[in-house]
């Protein structure tokens, strides 16, 4: 005789399916771009927040689905913010850390001084990397489900670079590049490879991994004495360097083949 499946069990969980599990307060202000995470952190600590009434001094205080949350009185809106994607042009010289936005010397210290009150209050995350002496188009979102969207190989969103090579490049020399080849982590897809002239290489890839470029063309005795990133699928770097632009929905939408994200409410 045949069993029936036992049922499953209830489970912690369940009664977030389907939901977003509550946020605890700091993060929850972060993520709707009320503040930035520190500076939540810190008007909560002053006394400035309430949850349904109460002042809330702790960061990790949990936010039920549809509390009123407000900040000095005035009620704010949480909940998942509209995806936004910022293009910045990253010089020469200092990190793209993907998250610690606090840390010197990155990607970030150079960005988030210059955003608008609009644009400060979100969490912001690189989406991939640039090598600390690579320079280009690096782009960043409030949104970690575009991160995963982009740099995903399965995505094959295209990347192109422009390296400046040290030996002569000709077609010969770049062949196994177009026809794929074996690094010392795998195969690596089949590039487009355009030479532009002896010592400048254009090479676009569908993945990205860890110093995927200049391991390639080092593999073909033109080891990168330079390396920019001119475009992420069809957005083109048009920004001057150490500068951002934030991008429309459609360019979003078009350019980096991502459907984003409406704002939700609690
Ligand atoms: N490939 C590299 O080798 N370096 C980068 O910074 C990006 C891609």
């Amino acid at each position: 005789m045949s069993r029936k499946p036992d049922k499953p069990k209830p489970s912690q969980h369940k009664r977030w399916e389907g939901k977003e599990k509550p946020d605890w307060l700091s993060r929850a202000l972060a993520r709707a771009g009320v503040f930035p995470q520190k500076e939540a952190e810190d008007a909560i600590r002053a006394g400035r927040v309430t949850i349904n009434g109460r002042v809330a001094l702790m960061a990790l205080a949990p936010v039920p689905p549809g509390a009123v949350v407000k900040v000095d009185g005035h009620p704010v809106t949480l909940g998942a913010p509209a995806t936004r994607v910022l293009a910045f042009h990253k010089p020469a010289g200092v990190l793209s850390s993907t998250a610690r936005q606090h840390r010197t010397g990155t990607v970030f210290e150079v960005l988030l001084p210059q955003l608008p009150p609009e644009l400060a209050g979100y969490s912001w995350h690189a989406v991939g990397r640039l090598d600390v002496d690579s320079t280009g188009l690096l782009l960043f979102t409030n949104d970690d489900k575009l991160v995963a969207h982009a740099t995903s190989p399965d995505t094959r969103l295209p990347k192109t670079y422009v390296a400046t090579v040290f030996s002569t490049a000709d077609d010969e020399k770049v062949e196994p590049l177009r026809k794929g080849m074996t690094l010392d982590d795998g195969l690596a897809r089949p590039a487009k490879v355009v030479v532009r002239d002896e010592h400048t290489v254009e090479v676009t890839i569908t993945e990205g991994r860890n110093h995927q470029v200049k391991r390639m063309l080092g593999a073909v005795g033109l080891p990168v004495r330079a390396l920019h990133r001119e475009a992420v699928g069809d957005i083109k770097l048009d920004i001057p360097e150490g500068s951002f632009r934030l991008l429309s929905d459609e360019e979003v939408r078009e350019g980096l083949r991502y459907e984003g994200r409406a704002p939700t409410e609690d």
